[in-house]
């Protein structure tokens, strides 16, 4: 039997961006959430990996495996982002590099052990909460380019009425029919290239009634100025930076579809 739940926070992405992270953690029990859930990559963009995983660990996080966290868990080689562009494969592995030199061997040794995905009841709805989708860690559900009847499959297929999950870095929502929904819930570690220093993540409620489900998706701010800071000071590179300071992304475009690329700066 799951655990059931009326109110939760959900959020993605941390890309050890810890001054986010204890912003939201702060922010969602303001707003009383029963629990706190992390649907993985941990690690990434920002300085100093080590000071996330305190923090989840003392405000009782419940996290899911993300890309990012298997890879350097397991030792591997590189981020399994997928990209195929030169120059974002450039910052990738910079990134990767300094984020798993960075990484004490304990956490990497939970960031092994963390499941896959997890299940729990939030009112009358079974909540599957994943990293990219339900059949693929890495798997890009993009708003622009994912059909209904994808989502529809996904939820039947794996016996969910919602389905939560992230990677993208973009947030955003569908009502699917029957009472069911797909929520990307966002990412706290980098803005959503939108033009804005805040960061996202999602609060989320329900009752045993049907279509009591409510998703807010909450903007976060925090010290940006100050984690831009730690970032240079760590040398990482100007263009992460940049995309802390401004909101807009710099590197990893070419994952993004034709429409959400269009609303980005480059
Ligand atoms: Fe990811």
């Amino acid at each position: 039997m799951s655990e059931r739940y009326t109110r939760i926070a959900v959020f993605g992405g941390v890309y050890s961006n810890h001054l986010a992270l204890e912003a939201t953690l702060q922010d969602a029990r303001q707003r009383g959430a029963e629990a706190i859930f992390c649907l993985g990559d941990l690690g990434a963009f920002g300085p100093h990996p080590d000071r996330v995983f305190p923090l989840l660990w003392e405000h009782g996080v419940q996290v899911v495996q993300g890309n990012y966290d298997h890879s350097i868990g397991n030792d591997l080689a590189d981020c399994q982002c997928g990209y195929t562009d030169p120059r974002d494969n450039y910052f990738a592995r910079l990134s990767y590099a300094y984020t798993y030199g960075k990484t004490s061997p304990q956490y990497k040794d939970w960031m092994k052990s963390l499941p896959q995905s997890l299940r729990i009841e939030l009112g009358r709805y079974r909540v599957l909460m994943v990293h990219g989708s339900p059949r693929k860690m890495n798997e890009f559900l993009w708003e622009s380019t994912t059909p209904t009847h994808f989502l529809v499959k996904l939820t039947r297929d794996y016996a969910a009425d919602l389905i939560l999950a992230t990677h993208t870095g973009i947030h955003w929502q569908r009502a699917l029919p029957g009472d069911r929904y797909f929520v990307n819930v966002g990412v706290i570690g980098r803005p959503a290239n939108d033009g804005r220093t805040n960061v996202w993540y999602t609060m989320l409620s329900a009752t045993s009634a049907p279509h009591s489900l409510q998703v807010e998706f909450i903007p976060l701010e925090y010290d940006y100025q100050r984690l831009a800071q730690e970032m240079a000071e760590e040398k990482l590179p100007v263009e992460f930076i940049e995309t802390i300071l401004t909101g807009w992304w710099t590197t990893c475009l070419e994952i993004l579809p034709g429409k959400e690329r269009r609303r980005g700066r480059y």
